[in-house]
């Protein structure tokens, strides 16, 4: 298990910075969100990042569990994500790319289950794939934004 870890290192690293890298999009949002969808966003974005934060523990703890080491930096957590920051953008781009974003991940966690199942690390295994059905969560209730009625 120790040899097989390392190759797992690198991608569980990845998912705790772009979990990071989301967690302060959704902040963003939470904090600057204005306009008629105020209120929504504003509570949606609050149960996602209380989400995300007990995630970022778990996942970091894991890491710590298997003998990696965790980022220590918002440096290094940028470094290890392959997730675009977003800067100068409207609420609804910010939304739309939150959306984005949490697809994306989606994806990473994917590819990290089926990383971990090939070395026989199960607990990892069931991480990510739990972070795929909490990524998509909520992908479809930022889309949901952007539905025409
Ligand atoms: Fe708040």
């Amino acid at each position: 298990m120790a040899d097989n870890s390392v190759n797992n290192d690198h991608s569980l690293r990845e998912l705790v910075a772009q979990t990071f890298v989301i967690y302060m999009k959704t902040y963003a949002l939470h904090w600057n969100y204005e306009g008629q969808k105020f209120f929504g966003v504003h509570s949606m974005t609050e149960a996602q990042y209380e989400e995300l934060a007990a995630a970022i523990d778990v996942l970091a703890e894991r890491m710590r569990a298997m003998g990696q080491s965790t980022p220590v930096s918002l440096r290094q957590i940028l470094e290890s994500s392959h997730m675009r920051e977003l800067r100068e953008a409207s609420d609804e781009q910010a939304l739309k790319d939150l959306a984005k974003s949490n697809r994306q991940i989606s994806q990473l966690a994917a590819s990290v289950a089926e990383m971990a199942e090939k070395v026989g690390d199960h607990y990892t295994h069931d991480l990510a794939v739990s972070r795929i059905g909490v990524h998509d969560k909520h992908a479809w209730m930022i889309e949901s934004f952007f539905k025409a009625h």
